[in-house]
């Protein structure tokens, strides 16, 4: 049992690597209440601390893209290495109706691995657009297939799918699909042009947003976001990543 305040030792299990640049550390414990959405701070004695989007919870598995020092160093990780983790934390994503549209960009299609599993084991439709630079940058393509998803593709060199971003696959989605509600993470920009097609179609929209973390629970300041963010996407002012998200629900009546 995890306390979210505090930290708890895994083992990992199994290290799977995704792509040329990724791994999803499987660790040897669940987290049977974590929404998806939800999120942990991973800790490394010595080096330090960072947020990552579970991509499971059962097992507990993070998925991480080798960007900088912390997430190398997670990358060198190898089985039977420990891992501390405080989780889960934030606010996951509360699916509305019963079709689903997931878009990921990059590493954010960590967290919608996890919701997809979770409605397609309820019997939801779901359609995910996955978008990356190339193709050999895509995550999760059969692990979405083999649940039983609809999957677009989009890569930036036109490597798989269409060429260019991911964004431009909302027409195709959204007539094939009919979602109810959309479901998002990855960069800024891909986030506001997800907010500006879900207000033009009138759908509900999920937003999954990032920012420098250090206590991760609400109480440091360091992961709110700037105030015209806030207004970009009509979240409320001072919205906390760690405690009022990592999603957010932006409303579709915003004129912006
Ligand atoms: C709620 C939340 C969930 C997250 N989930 C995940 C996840 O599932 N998987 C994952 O890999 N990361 C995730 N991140 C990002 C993660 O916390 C770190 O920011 C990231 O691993 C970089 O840390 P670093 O110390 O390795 O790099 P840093 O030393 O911080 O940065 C090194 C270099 O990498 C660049 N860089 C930093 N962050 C990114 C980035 N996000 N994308 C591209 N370049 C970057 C910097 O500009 C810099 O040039 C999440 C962040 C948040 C807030
Ligand atoms: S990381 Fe401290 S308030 Fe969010």
């Amino acid at each position: 049992m995890n306390q979210a305040g505090l930290f708890t030792a895994y083992r990992i299990q199994e290290k799977r690597l995704e792509n040329a640049q990724t791994c999803s550390l499987l660790l040897d414990g669940s987290l049977p209440d974590a929404l998806p959405g939800q999120f942990v701070m991973a800790w490394l004695p010595g080096i330090d601390e960072r947020p990552f989007s579970l991509s499971d919870n059962d097992p507990i598995r993070i998925t991480v893209a080798d960007v900088g020092s912390f997430s190398h160093a997670l990358n060198q990780l190898q089985p039977g290495d420990h891992l501390w983790l405080r989780c889960p934390l934030g606010k996951g994503f509360m699916p509305r109706g019963h079709s689903h549209l997931l878009l990921g960009g990059g590493y954010g299609a960590a967290p919608l691995k996890f919701l997809a599993k979770s409605l397609c084991a309820q019997g939801d439709q779901v359609g995910v657009c996955l978008g990356a630079r190339s193709c050999a940058d895509l995550l999760f393509v059969e692990e979405f297939e083999s649940l039983d998803c609809q999957v677009w593709l989009a890569t930036e060199d036109g490597s798989a799918g269409k060429q260019g971003m991911l964004t431009a696959l909302l027409p195709e989605a959204q007539n094939a699909l009919k979602p109810e509600t959309i479901y998002a993470c990855g960069p800024i920009g891909m986030l506001l042009a997800t907010a500006s097609w879900a207000r033009t179609a009138g759908l509900p929209a999920q937003l999954s947003f990032e920012s420098v973390m250090r206590c991760g629970v609400g109480l440091c300041g360091s992961c709110e976001l700037p105030e015209e963010t806030c207004q970009q996407f009509g979240l409320t002012p001072d919205f906390l990543v760690c405690h009022d998200g990592p999603v957010g629900e932006i409303s579709t009546n915003h004129s912006k």
